[in-house]
């Protein structure tokens, strides 16, 4: 008898052990009352207010983590009763209350003041984006985990552009296996401080953005994409006058086709996807946007983004390969005809000088 007791004891001891472990959880105070399911509170418009914190998400949350405590965030609640709730509706206690990440993400909090997000705000639009809007309260995790996460937080107010982009060749890479290369939307749009993407100074910059991935052979040659679209493009008539707009007067709208021009933006196809804006079909369309006149052979008067060559456009190689040979050769024979010239007239006057002196001496 006194054996079986032991033995029970033994099991029963260590799951005793639990509870002392909630009693160490530094929120106990607050969660005796938050976790108890279905618990709403009336605000003033009649919107419910859900007073449920589901202590597991919490803990697994960064901050349940990190040990942080709800009075962390919660800086005027220290026990019951509360403060006067003084929000009209479910919204505006969250436009209040989300300022409390400002304490301890400082750097991320004033990047948003300078973002669309935040002009959108201040201008009476209560829908753009906040902190919790994209990262959540009490269940925050790593942002950027999984990859697809990042742009299916932007899906939530931008659905149209979502799906556009799931579609795209970067998309679609991205959904299907976390692709660690295809931009998100905010590799393009960057993410607290988005700035407003329809300026001039935007679409200037644009092929730079394109070219951080574009230009890098490193992570081109996994794709077997050139990298030579960057510098042909900056080489050709509408990337030149691109570049130096950029570079000149970034303030002014160029009316020059950028990468996006031609590619699209958010519905980017890989170049042989029948519905690509630069497959051969709707290539002329593409054109026809900037160039109306443009009849069935325009395209083609463009050598696009190949340093040409003898198959693709003889005409143009020829007319390059002629001047790689003749200007090196007109020049490389005036350099020897002048040199040679000097040369003459130094020997010349060095023996007249030697044949003056020899006569004195
Ligand atoms: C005795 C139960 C009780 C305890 C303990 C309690 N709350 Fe509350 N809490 C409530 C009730 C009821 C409401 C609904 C609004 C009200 O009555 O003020 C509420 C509302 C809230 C709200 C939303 C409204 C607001 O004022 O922001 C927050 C946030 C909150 N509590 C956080 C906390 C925190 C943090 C703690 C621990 C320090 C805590 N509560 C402890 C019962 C409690
Ligand atoms: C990282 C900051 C942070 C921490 C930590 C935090 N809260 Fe909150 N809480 C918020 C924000 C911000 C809101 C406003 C609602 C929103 O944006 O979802 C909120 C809202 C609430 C509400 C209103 C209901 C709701 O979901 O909107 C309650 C109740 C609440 N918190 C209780 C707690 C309790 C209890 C804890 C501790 C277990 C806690 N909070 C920890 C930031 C936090
Ligand atoms: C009391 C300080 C404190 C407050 C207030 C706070 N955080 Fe945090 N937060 C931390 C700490 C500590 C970490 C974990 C360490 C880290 O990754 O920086 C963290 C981590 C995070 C992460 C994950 C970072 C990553 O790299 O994985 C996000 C996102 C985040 N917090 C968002 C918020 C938001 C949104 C709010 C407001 C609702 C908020 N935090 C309020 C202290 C705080
Ligand atoms: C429009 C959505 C959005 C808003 C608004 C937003 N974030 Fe983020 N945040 C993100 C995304 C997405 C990432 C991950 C970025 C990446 O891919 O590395 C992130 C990353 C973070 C990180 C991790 C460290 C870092 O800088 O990468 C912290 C901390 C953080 N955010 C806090 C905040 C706080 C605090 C606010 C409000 C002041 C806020 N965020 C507003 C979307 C947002
Ligand atoms: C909670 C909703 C919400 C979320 C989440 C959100 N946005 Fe926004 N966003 C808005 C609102 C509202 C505006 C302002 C629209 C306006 O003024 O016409 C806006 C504006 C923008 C603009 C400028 C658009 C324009 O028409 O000039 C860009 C770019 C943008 N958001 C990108 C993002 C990205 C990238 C993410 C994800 C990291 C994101 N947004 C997440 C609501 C949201
Ligand atoms: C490859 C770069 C790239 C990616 C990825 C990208 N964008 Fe954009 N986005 C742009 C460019 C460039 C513009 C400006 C287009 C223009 O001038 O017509 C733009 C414009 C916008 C606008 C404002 C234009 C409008 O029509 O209102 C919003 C909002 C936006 N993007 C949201 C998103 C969201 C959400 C995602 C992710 C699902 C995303 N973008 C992914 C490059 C990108
Ligand atoms: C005037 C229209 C136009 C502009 C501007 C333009 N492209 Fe293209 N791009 C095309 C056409 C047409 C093709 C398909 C035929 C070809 O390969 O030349 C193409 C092909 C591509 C390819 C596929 C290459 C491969 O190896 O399969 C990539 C990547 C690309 N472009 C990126 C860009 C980038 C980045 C920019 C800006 C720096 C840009 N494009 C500017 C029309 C354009
Ligand atoms: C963060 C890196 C990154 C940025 C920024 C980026 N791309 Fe890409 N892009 C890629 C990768 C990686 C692929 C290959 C995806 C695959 O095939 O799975 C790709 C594929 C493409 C393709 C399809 C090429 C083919 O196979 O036919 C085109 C066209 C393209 N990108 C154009 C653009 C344009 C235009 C921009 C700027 C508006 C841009 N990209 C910005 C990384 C990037
Ligand atoms: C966003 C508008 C835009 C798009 C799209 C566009 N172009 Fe252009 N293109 C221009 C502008 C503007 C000029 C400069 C005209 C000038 O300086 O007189 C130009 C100049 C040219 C020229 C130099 C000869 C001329 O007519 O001045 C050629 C060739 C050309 N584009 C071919 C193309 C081809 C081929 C396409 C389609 C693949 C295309 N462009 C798409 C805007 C565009």
């Amino acid at each position: 008898m006194a054996l079986s007791l032991a033995v029970i004891m033994a099991f029963v001891l260590p799951v005793q052990a639990a509870p002392s472990e909630q009693e160490s959880d530094p929120n106990k105070l607050c969660m005796a009352c938050h976790s108890i399911p279905g618990r709403v509170a009336k605000l003033a418009n009649g919107e419910m207010l859900p007073l449920y914190i589901d202590h597991d998400v919490y803990t697994a949350s960064v901050h349940g983590q990190e040990k942080i405590l709800c009075t962390s965030c919660h800086t005027t609640i220290s026990g019951y009763p509360h403060p006067q709730l003084a929000a009209n509706d479910y919204r505006d206690f969250q436009i209040d209350r989300y300022v409390a990440c400002r304490n301890c993400h400082t750097e991320q909090y004033e990047a948003t003041l300078d973002s669309m997000h935040a002009a959108a705000l201040a201008g009476g639009n209560r829908d753009a984006a906040l902190c919790t809007d994209c990262h959540g309260a009490h269940d925050i995790s790593d942002p950027a985990e999984p990859r697809q996460k990042t742009s299916v937080t932007c899906s939530l107010c931008h659905a149209s552009h979502y799906v556009d982009y799931k579609e795209s060749v970067h998309g679609e890479a991205l959904m299907a296996d976390g692709n660690p290369d295809v931009p998100t939307c905010v590799d393009c749009h960057g993410v607290h401080a988005i700035h407003d993407p329809l300026t001039a100074e935007f679409r200037l910059k644009s092929p730079e953005i394109c070219g951080e991935c574009h230009r890098d052979t490193l992570m081109m040659d996994k794709y077997d994409i050139s990298t030579e679209v960057f510098e042909t493009y900056v080489a050709d008539f509408h990337g030149t006058t691109v570049t130096l707009f950029d570079r000149q007067s970034p303030d002014q709208a160029t009316n020059k086709a950028v990468c996006f021009d031609c590619h699209g933006v958010h519905n980017i196809k890989a170049v042989t996807d029948p519905e690509a804006t630069v497959v051969k079909e709707n290539l002329l369309v593409t054109c026809q946007r900037c160039h109306p006149g443009a009849d069935t052979n325009f395209p083609t008067s463009w050598t696009s983004h190949h340093i040409p060559d003898r198959e693709s456009n003889p005409l143009v190689y020829y007319i390059n390969l002629f001047y790689a040979i003749i200007i090196p050769g007109v020049v490389g024979f005036m350099v020897l005809f002048v040199s040679l010239d000097a040369f003459r007239r130094i020997t010349l006057r060095f023996r007249s000088r030697r044949n003056g002196g020899e006569k004195h001496g």
